[in-house]
């Protein structure tokens, strides 16, 4: 985890773990963004996937600097605001796609709108609502297939293509070749980079995709939970202050396929496996926390000014 590189932009980042790169993808060439820091060698358990291969997992003095504007406000806010907060954020989806085929991106509107409902069903007890604004395609072969976190490619669709504000949701499908399943930036990195805010998201996530055990569309939920404000479960391990949430029991390494009562740490209760911003499979996410909803109402106002 320690001295991975480009930390503020790739923090929401997440990935195949090596065991499905192997086993799963067996074609796929090992994914770029972490390659810098260790080249994908071999297979491990499906029961530890490497957390040293996921750049969204911050080391502690990352996460604490990303902290170290938030608390304050936090406390600052009257607690019946965030308790009665209700957003909704527009959502500008860009279908960017390679060829007519689906595997070449051409994802059919249907499943988009499959993919939003999820979405909406996912943060319903959040109280965030998504409503499609709009649904552009763009047919461009070198961002289809190049397009990962803080590539070149991805950072001229971009400059291209967002819409919108702080508080407006830009999705890009993309081909994701490298084995990742999504990115997603998170709120504070808005201020210093809006260009690059938004989701990437391989459309093989996405419900009746062809990702295996991750085709209900969990994937877009997971990185739209970075892109509200929440780490992931896993962050910071089994220390204090872990994801920055207190009601998601503290966890070692991400969930792979669906462990049931596994404990990875010595105390705080069972590992969070079907919390959403686990890396569990599809059917065993579709959890957030109270906690959560009131870190994203509070990431929402403070970054998104929503
Ligand atoms: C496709 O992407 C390339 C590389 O970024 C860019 O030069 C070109 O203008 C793009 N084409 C369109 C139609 O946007």
């Amino acid at each position: 985890m320690k001295g991975h590189r480009g930390q503020a932009l790739t923090r929401g980042v997440s990935l195949f773990a090596l065991a499905v790169v192997c086993s799963i993808l067996p074609g796929s060439p090992a994914n770029s963004a972490s390659a810098t820091a260790k080249p994908a060698g071999k297979c491990v358990s499906p029961e530890r996937p490497a957390t040293a291969h996921d750049p969204s997992t911050l080391t502690s003095a990352a996460a604490a600097a990303a902290e170290r504007g938030f608390p304050d406000r936090r406390a600052a806010q009257p607690a019946s605001r965030h308790q009665s907060a209700s957003f909704i954020i527009k959502v500008y989806w860009n279908v960017v796609y390679a060829d007519s085929t689906l595997d070449g991106g051409n994802i059919p509107d249907q499943t988009i709108d499959k993919q939003i409902e999820v979405l909406n069903q996912a943060f319903q007890s959040t109280n965030v609502a998504f409503h499609l604004a709009s649904l552009d395609r763009v047919q461009n072969a070198s961002w289809f297939n190049e397009a990962a976190p803080n590539s070149q490619s991805a950072t001229d669709m971009k400059r291209k293509l967002r819409r919108g504000g702080a508080g407006d949701l830009n999705i890009y499908s993309v081909g994701l070749n490298n084995g990742m399943l999504g990115f997603g930036t998170y709120p504070d990195n808005y201020r210093t980079h809006p260009i690059n805010d938004g989701v990437l998201i391989s459309p093989r996530t996405l419900p009746g995709g062809t990702a295996p055990g991750h085709n209900e569309g969990k994937s877009l939920v997971h990185e739209v939970g970075h892109w509200v404000g929440l780490y992931n479960t896993f962050q910071g391990g089994c220390s204090a202050p872990g994801d920055y949430v207190d009601d998601t029991p503290p966890e070692a390494y991400p969930s792979w396929g669906c462990p049931a009562e596994r404990d990875s740490c010595p105390s705080g209760g069972l590992d969070p496996i079907h919390n959403y911003m686990d890396n569990s499979e599809d059917r065993c996410r579709n959890q957030f926390t109270q906690g959560q909803a009131t870190r994203l109402s509070q990431q929402l106002r403070q970054y998104r000014h929503l």
